[in-house]
């Protein structure tokens, strides 16, 4: 098995280089072996005979595992289809329950009854976005989207000052997809429960890369993204806290505790249970790899870009800044043309990938942080990873510079 740092042999065969890693990543080789068996083995996990339990245990070892990777317990991670359901779930889950729960208070002399409120930024996934404003459209909520500084930070004032007595959630992002800026989500956690309020946290972006613990952040929920750390696509899960009540969104069976009905993908749950358990045994010497590659090529395009035409986004302090991720905006080039030049030989974003549909708007993320247009339409995501070699970024690198030497100020 190739080891950190070390190229899969798939993707060097492929002669292109690989920086999309917040777009997903490759599978484990080690998460795919544990994936292989349940191929065949067909049992379902609610059965108790000799076909059903060796797939109830494949799932009750990736939920130890899973909860392991966030410091949690097992009991209170719930399996899903994706980071868009848990996200969704999440919003729904706790906008229902505050519903309920006005409808079962005792008749407060004729108030009128009120929307649950919800806060969140303007740099959030659509997983997060399109779900709150197709809630609002339907009825059936209220929500502020804060706005961010120029470095794609949150500030917790904004938040607190966003806050209604109707505010039942927050939901913040633990670290930015695009500019891998990380938020103040133990301060938003302590906000929202000082406040009665619910906090949910979408970690998609951070598992793998640095270190997340729902104690010491103090979220009630977390949403967990299998294929951004190593595991399969299709397959994700919730934190919920012990305790905190959650409207189900898929109705149905009884599985997952009776609250995410559904017969469990176990092929994929195995896998994103031993990327959990890799990445966990793994995350400092990953993280530390990751950034010397990301800081080797914002070094050499730094270097060789004509003074001034490049901004790097997100924060200054890398340790607000994800290891992996260099957001670089060069004026003068449009970066949808640079990738669509190279994409034999360069495989990066220039926005985020999951959502891009090819459109060419500037990123609400990089509007959301005052981008001038002509460095947001030059910006590249570059994103490194476990597997990211030194020969990489070289040549990604010479390939960027390369591209805008010609093409600087004409594309
Ligand atoms: C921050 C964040 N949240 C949620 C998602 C959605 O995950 P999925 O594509 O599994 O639904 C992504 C995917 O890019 C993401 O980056």
């Amino acid at each position: 098995m190739p080891r950190l740092g070390e190229p899969l042999p798939h993707i060097q065969a492929s002669g292109c280089v690989y920086l999309d890693y917040n777009a997903t990543t490759p599978i484990f080789p080690e998460a795919a072996d544990e994936m292989r068996p349940f191929l065949t083995a067909f049992g379902n996990p609610s059965s108790a005979h000799a076909f059903g339990r060796p797939c109830k245990a494949a799932v009750d070892a990736a939920r130890a595992r899973v909860a392991a990777m966030v410091g949690a317990d097992p009991d209170e991670i719930f399996f899903t289809s994706c980071g868009s359901e848990s996200d969704n779930w999440a919003i729904w889950g706790a906008v229902m329950e505050a519903r309920r729960q006005q409808r079962a208070a005792p008749d407060t002399s004729g108030a009128a009854a009120f929307l649950p409120h919800v806060v969140s930024s303007r740099i959030e996934h659509p997983a997060v976005i399109e779900c709150l404003a197709m809630l609002a459209a339907q009825g059936l909520l209220e929500y502020t989207l804060v706005p961010v500084s120029c470095e794609g930070l949150v500030r917790v004032a904004d938040v607190e000052a966003a806050m209604t007595p109707h505010t039942c959630l927050l939901t913040f992002m633990h670290s930015n997809n695009e500019v891998g800026s990380i938020q103040p989500v133990a301060q938003l956690a302590a906000l929202a429960r000082r406040a009665g309020a619910l906090m949910h946290c979408d970690a998609a972006q951070s598992l793998g890369k640095v270190d997340v613990d729902v104690q010491q952040l103090g979220v009630d929920m977390l949403t967990v993204v299998a294929h951004k750390f190593g595991g399969p696509k299709g397959v994700a899960a919730l934190y919920v806290r012990r305790g905190v009540r959650l409207e189900r969104l898929l109705c149905g069976g009884g599985q997952e505790g009776g609250r995410r009905a559904g017969t469990e993908n176990v092929v994929l749950v195995a896998g994103l249970g031993k990327a959990a358990e890799l990445v966990s045994r793994e995350l400092p010497a990953t993280a530390a790899h990751m950034a010397a590659m990301r800081d080797s090529l914002q070094q050499q395009l730094l270097a060789g870009l004509p003074p001034s035409t490049a901004l790097i986004h997100g924060p200054a302090d890398d340790a607000l800044r994800l290891p992996n991720t260099l957001s670089i905006g060069i004026r003068g080039i449009a970066a949808a043309r640079l990738l669509a030049e190279l994409s034999e030989q360069l495989a990066a974003s220039a926005g985020a990938a999951c959502h891009s549909g090819g459109g060419h708007g500037v990123s609400a993320v990089l509007q959301a942080m005052a981008v001038p247009t002509e460095h947001a339409v030059g910006t590249l995501r570059l994103s490194t990873g476990r597997h990211t070699t030194q020969q990489d970024v070289d040549r990604a690198a010479a390939l960027i510079l390369d591209y805008v030497q010609r093409h600087g100020g004409s594309s």
